[in-house]
Protein backbone atom coordinates (compact mmCIF):
# COMPACT_ATOMS: atom_id res chain seq x y z
CA UNK A 1 0.00 0.00 0.00
CA UNK A 2 1.62 3.23 -0.80
CA UNK A 3 0.11 6.11 2.20
CA UNK A 4 0.63 10.01 1.37
CA UNK A 5 2.51 11.80 3.84
CA UNK A 6 2.81 14.97 4.94
CA UNK A 7 6.12 16.59 2.97
CA UNK A 8 8.32 18.23 5.02
CA UNK A 9 11.14 20.36 3.98
CA UNK A 10 13.83 22.18 6.22
CA UNK A 11 14.92 25.62 4.85
CA UNK A 12 18.30 27.34 6.49
CA UNK A 13 18.01 30.69 6.10
CA UNK A 14 19.67 33.90 6.81
CA UNK A 15 18.21 36.86 8.67
CA UNK A 16 17.51 39.84 6.93
CA UNK A 17 19.43 42.64 6.24
CA UNK A 18 19.33 45.91 8.68
CA UNK A 19 17.31 47.64 9.06
CA UNK A 20 14.84 44.79 9.19
CA UNK A 21 11.35 45.26 10.22
CA UNK A 22 11.02 43.64 13.87
CA UNK A 23 9.85 39.92 13.55
CA UNK A 24 10.17 39.82 9.89
CA UNK A 25 10.23 37.02 7.58
CA UNK A 26 14.11 35.27 7.12
CA UNK A 27 16.05 36.58 4.08
CA UNK A 28 14.49 34.33 0.68
CA UNK A 29 11.84 33.21 2.77
CA UNK A 30 8.60 34.82 0.83
CA UNK A 31 10.43 34.04 -2.38
CA UNK A 32 10.83 30.50 -1.76
CA UNK A 33 7.35 30.13 -0.47
CA UNK A 34 5.97 31.47 -3.34
CA UNK A 35 7.43 29.38 -5.65
CA UNK A 36 6.68 26.24 -3.52
CA UNK A 37 2.68 27.61 -3.82
CA UNK A 38 3.03 28.15 -7.60
CA UNK A 39 3.72 31.68 -8.23
CA UNK A 40 0.19 32.72 -7.30
CA UNK A 41 -0.56 36.30 -8.66
CA UNK A 42 0.67 38.22 -6.10
CA UNK A 43 -2.51 40.52 -5.87
CA UNK A 44 -4.01 37.41 -4.82
CA UNK A 45 -1.66 36.69 -2.23
CA UNK A 46 -2.70 38.18 1.79
CA UNK A 47 -0.38 38.40 4.31
CA UNK A 48 -3.02 39.07 7.32
CA UNK A 49 -0.27 40.53 10.20
CA UNK A 50 1.66 41.93 7.41
CA UNK A 51 4.40 44.03 8.66
CA UNK A 52 6.51 44.60 5.99
CA UNK A 53 6.01 41.45 3.75
CA UNK A 54 7.33 42.10 0.24
CA UNK A 55 4.98 39.63 -2.00
CA UNK A 56 1.56 40.29 -1.75
CA UNK A 57 -0.90 42.49 -0.43
CA UNK A 58 -0.86 43.12 3.61
CA UNK A 59 -3.21 43.96 6.03
CA UNK A 60 -1.52 45.87 9.79
CA UNK A 61 -3.21 47.41 12.24
CA UNK A 62 -0.18 49.57 11.97
CA UNK A 63 -0.58 52.78 9.82
CA UNK A 64 2.90 53.16 10.23
CA UNK A 65 3.69 49.82 8.47
CA UNK A 66 1.50 51.22 5.13
CA UNK A 67 -0.04 48.18 4.56
CA UNK A 68 -2.63 48.20 1.91
CA UNK A 69 -5.61 47.47 4.01
CA UNK A 70 -5.51 49.00 8.13
CA UNK A 71 -7.45 46.04 9.59
CA UNK A 72 -7.78 44.32 12.65
CA UNK A 73 -7.06 41.03 11.74
CA UNK A 74 -9.54 39.49 13.93
CA UNK A 75 -12.36 41.10 11.86
CA UNK A 76 -10.92 41.73 8.31
CA UNK A 77 -13.40 43.77 6.07
CA UNK A 78 -12.78 41.79 2.89
CA UNK A 79 -14.74 39.35 0.55
CA UNK A 80 -14.76 35.66 1.24
CA UNK A 81 -13.25 33.10 -0.85
CA UNK A 82 -10.54 35.54 -2.70
CA UNK A 83 -7.09 34.78 -1.82
CA UNK A 84 -5.44 32.16 -3.19
CA UNK A 85 -2.87 31.91 -0.07
CA UNK A 86 -3.36 33.50 3.08
CA UNK A 87 -0.18 33.90 4.62
CA UNK A 88 -0.18 34.39 9.07
CA UNK A 89 2.56 35.49 10.45
CA UNK A 90 1.33 36.77 14.34
CA UNK A 91 3.16 38.12 16.76
CA UNK A 92 4.29 35.11 19.04
CA UNK A 93 2.01 36.40 22.38
CA UNK A 94 0.47 39.44 23.72
CA UNK A 95 3.29 40.81 25.96
CA UNK A 96 5.67 40.51 22.21
CA UNK A 97 2.78 42.36 20.50
CA UNK A 98 2.76 44.95 22.75
CA UNK A 99 6.84 45.61 23.06
CA UNK A 100 7.35 44.98 19.56
CA UNK A 101 4.81 46.92 17.90
CA UNK A 102 3.05 48.63 20.93
CA UNK A 103 -0.47 47.19 19.72
CA UNK A 104 -2.70 46.51 22.68
CA UNK A 105 -5.13 43.82 21.35
CA UNK A 106 -5.70 40.79 22.60
CA UNK A 107 -4.45 37.90 20.19
CA UNK A 108 -7.62 35.54 19.34
CA UNK A 109 -6.38 32.39 17.43
CA UNK A 110 -9.08 31.12 16.61
CA UNK A 111 -11.05 33.65 15.75
CA UNK A 112 -8.15 35.40 13.64
CA UNK A 113 -7.29 31.54 12.04
CA UNK A 114 -11.57 31.79 10.77
CA UNK A 115 -10.89 34.86 9.30
CA UNK A 116 -7.84 33.65 7.61
CA UNK A 117 -9.67 30.45 6.21
CA UNK A 118 -12.61 32.84 5.58
CA UNK A 119 -11.38 35.28 2.70
CA UNK A 120 -9.10 31.93 1.54
CA UNK A 121 -10.45 30.80 -2.04
CA UNK A 122 -12.01 27.08 -1.90
CA UNK A 123 -8.25 25.14 -3.43
CA UNK A 124 -5.90 28.52 -1.75
CA UNK A 125 -3.58 28.25 1.02
CA UNK A 126 -3.38 29.07 4.53
CA UNK A 127 0.07 29.42 5.89
CA UNK A 128 0.88 29.49 9.38
CA UNK A 129 4.15 30.70 10.46
CA UNK A 130 4.86 30.68 14.43
CA UNK A 131 7.49 29.59 16.97
CA UNK A 132 4.74 26.85 17.41
CA UNK A 133 3.01 23.96 15.77
CA UNK A 134 -0.50 25.55 14.99
CA UNK A 135 -3.45 22.82 14.54
CA UNK A 136 -5.22 22.64 11.78
CA UNK A 137 -7.64 25.49 10.99
CA UNK A 138 -11.12 24.10 10.44
CA UNK A 139 -12.64 23.48 6.63
CA UNK A 140 -8.87 22.75 5.51
CA UNK A 141 -6.27 19.80 5.06
CA UNK A 142 -2.42 19.70 5.87
CA UNK A 143 -0.67 20.43 2.42
CA UNK A 144 2.83 20.62 3.76
CA UNK A 145 5.17 21.80 6.32
CA UNK A 146 8.19 23.83 6.60
CA UNK A 147 10.94 24.05 9.44
CA UNK A 148 12.74 27.53 9.02
CA UNK A 149 16.31 27.95 10.84
CA UNK A 150 17.03 30.88 11.04
CA UNK A 151 20.40 30.76 12.38
CA UNK A 152 22.70 29.30 15.34
CA UNK A 153 21.48 30.58 18.84
CA UNK A 154 17.64 32.01 17.05
CA UNK A 155 14.15 30.01 17.64
CA UNK A 156 13.50 27.71 14.45
CA UNK A 157 10.04 28.03 13.26
CA UNK A 158 7.29 25.92 12.29
CA UNK A 159 5.50 26.81 8.65
CA UNK A 160 2.26 24.76 7.75
CA UNK A 161 0.03 25.11 4.77
CA UNK A 162 -3.44 24.19 4.44
CA UNK A 163 -5.39 23.61 1.64
CA UNK A 164 -8.87 25.17 2.23
CA UNK A 165 -10.57 22.44 1.85
CA UNK A 166 -12.30 21.02 -1.72
CA UNK A 167 -8.51 20.41 -2.53
CA UNK A 168 -5.69 17.71 -2.70
CA UNK A 169 -5.27 16.66 0.60
CA UNK A 170 -1.20 16.39 1.00
CA UNK A 171 1.90 17.69 -1.37
CA UNK A 172 3.51 15.14 -3.57
CA UNK A 173 5.08 12.98 -0.82
CA UNK A 174 4.40 9.69 -0.74
CA UNK A 175 5.92 6.44 0.85
CA UNK A 176 5.69 2.74 0.22
CA UNK A 177 3.83 0.99 3.06
CA UNK A 178 5.83 -2.31 4.58
CA UNK A 179 3.15 -4.91 3.23
CA UNK A 180 4.76 -3.72 -0.27
C1 LIG B 1 5.62 39.27 13.20
S1 LIG B 1 5.13 40.80 12.49
C2 LIG B 1 4.95 40.37 10.79
C3 LIG B 1 6.26 40.52 10.08
C4 LIG B 1 6.17 40.21 8.59
N1 LIG B 1 6.01 38.78 8.34
C5 LIG B 1 7.43 40.70 7.89
O1 LIG B 1 8.14 39.90 7.22
O2 LIG B 1 7.74 41.89 8.01
C6 LIG B 1 3.47 40.94 13.08
C7 LIG B 1 2.69 42.18 12.59
O3 LIG B 1 1.33 42.04 13.04
C8 LIG B 1 0.81 43.32 13.31
N2 LIG B 1 -0.38 43.13 14.19
C9 LIG B 1 -0.40 42.86 15.51
N3 LIG B 1 -1.67 42.68 15.93
C10 LIG B 1 -2.46 42.82 14.84
C11 LIG B 1 -3.86 42.73 14.61
N4 LIG B 1 -4.73 42.44 15.60
N5 LIG B 1 -4.33 42.91 13.35
C12 LIG B 1 -3.47 43.18 12.34
N6 LIG B 1 -2.14 43.31 12.49
C13 LIG B 1 -1.63 43.10 13.73
C14 LIG B 1 1.98 44.07 13.94
O4 LIG B 1 1.79 45.46 13.80
C15 LIG B 1 3.16 43.52 13.12
O5 LIG B 1 3.45 44.39 12.04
Amino acid sequence: MTEAVLGTLVWTLPRPNPPYYPGSFPLHFEKRLWRLLGKPNPELILHVFGGAAKIGKRVDIKPETEPDYIMDAHALDLPPNFFKAVICDPPYSDEENKELYDVEIPLKQKTWIKEAVRVCQNDGFVVLYSDKWIPKPPKCSYWMRIIVLPGQNHRGRICHIFMKDGGQKYSQFTTKGEDE
